[in-house]
């Protein structure tokens, strides 16, 4: 990735990149729909992510180029931005956006994308591109940024700038992923413990279903409101700030405060979702990858029938799955409505599982 930076962004710009940076994405192995309810959630960073070369330049301007994008951008330096259609480069001209709130920039630059992650696929494409433009930009003002502050600025970009209310969970897992390791964090307050992701026998197979999904375009704001409203009326009885804040049996006592059977399916699956990431932890900690998959299983069917956030691809990779005698856990990752899945696979089988998944 890097050989191929550096010669797109000299033919591009005609100079060398002074700088390339580089951010991993993610998958979310459980707790879906949780950050944004004050849960704790178990994602792990990939290999794969998206690279960046940048250079300054002396034309006062911010030049935005993408190697899996065909559109570019030539924006004048100012001192704010706006959302401007639904280009890919929103996202990091919101970044700028953000950065211009507390610094002036001295000059322009040049910046040149590549990414190996499949765009709109659910592998937070979007977080790591803010997470990595927020990291460069630190890195060549010197702005010392750490990568805690970085996540929540390209969080604050997201929710402010993009327009989708999501939690902190991508941002955070791009910024602060390990080699090997998936990270439990509690999205209240931004405690964090790395857990070892050791998978035995298993391997951790991510499947993307091709079927895109833009989260501004999708159902993610509707479910954060929906989880919104469901606290307000638990709220009437319980002294609790966030859906998470109670576990099931104070919910199966409390759920006829939601009235509405759409809301009250939505907090069961937040409640019940939040109680399987415990589950999961104990689980990969003790090495049981059997209840770690079946706890997997068991999210997949809440978001599909509590949450309503699957869809008839996911759907089918999560059934055969099911049915692969090699394979103990399959869901999907990320907010859904398309994009990956993922699955634990028995080591030898994961050709076989592969070739026969494709048929399928
Ligand atoms: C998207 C959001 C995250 C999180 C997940 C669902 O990836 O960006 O904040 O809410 O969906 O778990």
């Amino acid at each position: 990735m890097k050989e191929e930076l550096i010669k797109e962004f000299k033919q591009r710009y005609n100079k060398n990149p002074g700088y390339l940076f580089f951010c991993p994405g993610r998958v979310n192995l459980i707790g879906e729909h949780i950050d944004y309810n004050g849960g704790r959630v178990l994602p792990c960073a990939i290999s794969r992510g998206i690279g960046l070369a940048a250079a300054k330049n002396n034309d006062g301007l911010l030049r935005f180029a993408g190697i899996n994008f065909p559109e570019t951008a030539e924006i004048p330096l100012s001192t704010a931005y706006s959302k401007t259609g639904k280009e890919w480069f929103n996202y990091p001209l919101g970044v700028f956006n953000e950065l211009l709130k507390s610094k002036e920039l001295p000059g322009g630059l040049d910046l040149l994308y590549l990414g190996d992650l499949p765009v709109a696929a659910g592998l937070s494409s979007s977080a790591a591109i803010e997470v990595l433009t927020a990291w460069t930009l630190s890195g060549i003002f010197d702005l010392g940024l750490e990568r805690i502050a970085v996540a929540l600025m390209a969080k604050k970009v997201e929710n402010e700038f993009i327009g989708v209310n999501s939690g902190i969970m991508d941002q955070f897992a791009v910024a602060m992923g390990k080699k090997d390791q998936a990270i439990l964090l509690d999205c209240d307050t931004l405690e964090y413990e790395y857990i070892p992701f050791r998978t035995g026998n298993y391997q951790l197979v991510i499947i993307n279903s091709n079927k895109q999904r833009a989260l501004a375009e999708s159902k993610y704001n509707e479910r954060f409101s929906e989880c919104r409203q469901a606290l307000k009326m638990l709220q009437a009885e319980l002294d609790i700030l966030n859906l998470c804040d109670i576990d099931l049996a104070t919910f199966e006592k409390n759920k006829q405060l939601i009235t509405d059977p759409t809301l009250q399916k939505r907090a069961l699956h937040v409640v019940s979702e939040n109680a399987r990431v415990k589950d999961a932890v104990i689980a990969l900690q003790t090495g049981d990858m059997e209840v770690f998959g079946k706890l997997m299983y068991a999210s997949h069917q809440s978001l599909k029938e509590l949450y309503e956030v699957s869809g008839k691809e996911l759907d089918t990779i999560v059934e055969f799955c099911s049915r692969y005698r090699g394979c103990i856990g399959g869901r999907m990752t990320g907010a859904g409505f398309g994009g990956c899945a993922i699955a634990l696979v028995q080591k030898q089988q994961v050709g076989d599982f592969t070739s026969k998944l494709e048929e399928y």
